[in-house]
Order: structure tokens, then sequence, then C-alpha cells
């Protein structure tokens, strides 16, 4: 599988022994950076990751940060994008069978190298799930239509 990888500098660490990793069980991967240690903005490649795969350059996208929430906060915004901080394999695996998920999001600072091995290798190992998960995915798409109005707003009252 093609797959594009990216971190900030709290992510880095962790960067290349995953490239190697993921090299070493045959998938071809794309370092979008960066390439070095130094202080870096996570929202740079996100965006560089997200637009790539949203573009079909390349199937899956994962970034690294010190927490994933900043990664999965900005590629989410990207059209096309589903990007989701994961934390544990149990969750990659959901993402993949409930969301179709395509880009990984994962903390390089409390999560150990091995737990994120683990993570990817579910990440994708897991086919989605479809079925009833079809129309939810979509609904959840609509968001990136502008021309999409919302489903309207029907609170219950609170007594
Ligand atoms: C960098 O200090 C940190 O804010 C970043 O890696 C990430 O955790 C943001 O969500």
């Amino acid at each position: 599988m093609k797959i594009a990888m990216a971190s900030d500098h709290a992510g880095f660490d962790q960067k290349p022994a995953l490239v190697a990793y993921l090299a070493g069980l045959g998938h071809e991967v794309v370092d979008m950076g960066p390439a070095s240690a130094e202080r870096c903005d996570y929202p740079d490649y996100a965006d560089k990751v997200a637009r790539y795969v949203a573009a079909g350059g390349a199937e899956r996208g994962i970034l690294i940060c010190g927490t994933g929430i900043g990664m999965a906060i900005t590629a989410d915004k990207v059209s096309g994008i589903r990007a989701a901080v994961i934390q544990t394999p149990q969750f990659a695996h959901l993402f993949r069978e409930h969301n179709d998920g395509n880009v990984l999001c994962i903390s390089g600072r409390f999560t150990s190298l091995a737990t994120n091995k683990e993570i990817v290798d579910e990440f994708l190992a897991t086919e989605f799930g479809g079925g009833r998960h079809e129309g939810r995915v979509a609904k959840a798409m609509r968001e990136d239509d502008p021309g999409f109005q919302g489903v309207g707003e029907d609170p219950i009252p609170v007594r």
C-alpha cells in the first residue's frame, strides 16, 4: 500500500522507525517531512499529507505529533479526509471498520513505539465494514460540501 507520512518535532523521533517498519513490510512510504527534529508547526505537515491523500497520491496517511490532536484537527479539515487520534490497536480497528478512516494520527510523546506499530498494523490491515456504516460515513462527509445546510436543530426540552 502507498502511505504518506509526516510528523512535527514532537513526533520526529518515532518517524524513521515507523517509516523503516512499514517499508520492511513491503509498503511504499512517502516521507513528507520534516527532515530534522528542529521545532516546526504541525499544521504544515498535516496539510501536506492530508492533501496528498485526498488527491489520491497515497491510499492512507499517518501523522505523528506530540498528542496526535493537532494533526487530526488540521487533517480533518481537508475535504475527503477522515482523520482521528488513535491510542490503542482496538480503536485503530474500529476507526477503519466503522469510519473508513484514511489518515491515522498518533502520539509520539504518550504512546510507545511498540504500541504505535500495533496501531499502524491494525490501521493498514482492517477493511471498512460497509453496510450500516456506509450511510453514516456518507453523512459525515456531507460536512465537506459547502452547500450542505445542516440537518437542523430540534432540541429536546430540558425539564
Ligand atoms: C508541540 O509542542 C505539540 O503542541 C504538538 O506536537 C501537538 O501535540 C499538537 O497537537
